[in-house]
């Protein structure tokens, strides 16, 4: 998937993936030797915002249609294409937007819209339209507005469709992106979980030999992949870290345990910290202190773990594919220290071994599924490095941690009651430890500490949406936590989007 600057490229490659097709994205200016070498089975070219005879627009070597490998043109791609080989591309006028009807031309819908009706809706976001059709093509559907909504030429492997197939909008999008691949580039769906898994298991096999590894694992459904992963490509020769700071959810540690010790049998060091962890938070309020105390603390128990594991010489991390591409590179996986599992140590000479770093996190799911691991994993919402120390707004306390975990628990097991633990990207708690309010309660006056309940909706997280929960949910939570976490008297709802918010409080 060329990437030509589009909103939608990332999911460009994550529709082709569920058509299960392996996908790639490559930046707009690679070269044709470039792509050569990675022997793609055909080329999406996406949508993009610049006007195609524009000084700035983005442009693709010609010479990527000369690859004898077939090639899809998406919006800005169909224009761009049109451009290359001999057609033309103009500001018409007729601008569309939003949900709009295709008619299939009375010729027949040709290869790739052979799976629609003869008049559907799909989805449109351009300003300029092509038209004239290069030498060779077919016109295959048009709109009111424009004349050549989607174009091909078969024989030379070449599509191209002004409207976006990857939106859920497009009712049949998908179906043209299978036509697309299963015909145009006679591809088999074979980008299958039990295909990634083998295929993975061979390579990290390959890559680790007969030495050993080291995974730290932080609960969330990333590491506890890759740590499956590598437990079938090397068995015990993987050690998992499990650095227990005291920060986490109700049960968690717990659950690690019992997944990973006792169910699945990898060996796990678990190493219960709490006490300094906690010590190193005396006194700190400022979150950025708060991250920072948590990290080096991590780093320090770590290395104490590994040492004692001389003869491990790799480390596994559960870095994705997002983070492969916003690093923008695939040699180097650059993850945010912001995203890191607490800030693993730059000096450690450890060889990454990555198992995830070509999956998006609903491949990594699947990929957990297949694996057996437990749903509560699988689905677990993401939850930050420092855990609940940055989820209290104040001093991090064994008292204040009580409190948040105590509303935390609260929440989750309310949301998943409710049925919206899905459609919620995460749901939480956060602790005013320096905030009092009043209350009555029974007879006596109150004077306690106020929680705030966040749950939003989200695709990446970044950007979010407060879930608009219904009111007898916000309701049953809100008399709970009441009741039963002591400490706690009043609870309020944060209806801050992001942005301008964020999704944490600090
Ligand atoms: P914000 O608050 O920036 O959060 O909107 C975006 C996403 O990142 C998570 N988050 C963190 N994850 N370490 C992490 O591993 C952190 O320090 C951290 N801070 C925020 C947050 O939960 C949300 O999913």
């Amino acid at each position: 998937m060329v990437d030509l600057g589009a909103q939608y490229a990332q999911l460009i490659a994550r529709r082709v993936r569920e058509a299960h097709v392996y996908s790639e994205i490559v930046a707009h200016d690679v070269t044709p030797e470039e792509l050569r070498a990675r022997r793609p089975a055909g080329l999406i070219l996406s949508g993009g915002p610049a006007s195609v005879y524009a000084d700035a627009a983005p442009q693709v070597d010609p010479g990527l249609f000369q690859l004898g490998v077939p090639v899809l043109g998406i919006c800005y791609g169909h224009q761009l294409m049109a451009q290359a080989l001999g057609g033309e591309v103009a500001a018409t006028g007729q601008r569309e937007y939003g949900g709009t009807s295709l008619s299939i031309d009375d010729r027949g819908p040709g290869v790739l819209l052979q799976d629609l009706p003869a008049t559907d809706t799909v989805w449109m976001s351009h300003g300029d339209a092509v038209t004239r059709a290069p030498e060779g093509f077919r016109v295959t559907a048009a709109t009111d507005r424009i004349p050549i909504a989607a174009m091909e030429d078969p024989p030379r492997g070449l599509y191209a469709v002004q409207f976006h197939p990857e939106v859920s909008h497009t009712r049949h999008g998908q179906d043209v992106l299978k036509r697309f691949l299963y015909d145009g580039c006679d591809l088999l769906p074979d980008w299958t979980p039990t295909n990634i898994i083998e295929d993975q298991v061979a390579r990290v096999r390959a890559q680790v030999g007969d030495a050993h590894a080291l995974c730290a694992l932080s609960g969330g459904v990333d590491s506890a992949v890759a740590a499956l992963l590598v437990h079938r490509a090397i068995g015990d020769r993987l050690t998992c870290v499990f650095v227990d700071h005291g920060l986490n959810r109700e049960g968690e540690p717990d659950q690690v345990e019992e997944t990973f010790g006792r169910h699945f049998r990898v060996p796990l060091v678990h190493v219960k910290a709490a006490d300094r962890f906690l010590g190193r938070l005396g006194g700190v309020v400022d979150p950025e202190l708060k991250r920072k105390a948590i990290g080096e603390e991590f780093i320090r128990v770590f290395e104490e773990v590994a040492r004692d594991l001389a003869d491990a010489r790799f480390l596994v991390q559960g870095t994705l594919y997002p983070d492969v591409i916003e690093s923008g590179s695939k040699t180097a996986a650059n993850i945010k220290s912001h995203h890191n599992v607490g800030g693993l140590p730059e000096d450690m000479t450890f060889e990454l071994v990555e198992p995830l770093r070509d999956l998006f996190k609903d491949e990594v799911r699947a990929v957990g599924v297949e694996l057996g691991l437990p749903e509560e994993i699988v689905r677990r919402q993401p939850f930050p490095g420092p855990g609940l120390a940055v989820r209290i707004v104040g001093e991090v306390t064994v008292e204040n941690l009580a409190k948040v975990r105590g509303a935390d628990a609260v929440v989750r097991e309310e949301i998943k009651r409710a049925g919206f633990d899905r459609s919620t990207w995460q749901a939480f708690c956060v602790l005013l430890a320096d905030v009092q309010s009043v209350g009555v309660m029974g007879d006596g006056r109150t004077y306690e500490n106020p929680v705030i309940v966040r749950a939003v909706t989200s695709e990446d997280a970044m950007t979010a949406d407060w879930a608009r929960l219904p009111d007898d949910v916000l309701d049953r939570i809100s008399s709970r936590i009441v009741r039963e976490v002591p400490g706690v008297n009043r609870v309020a709802y944060d209806i801050t989007s992001k942005p301008p918010g964020t999704i944490e409080w600090e």
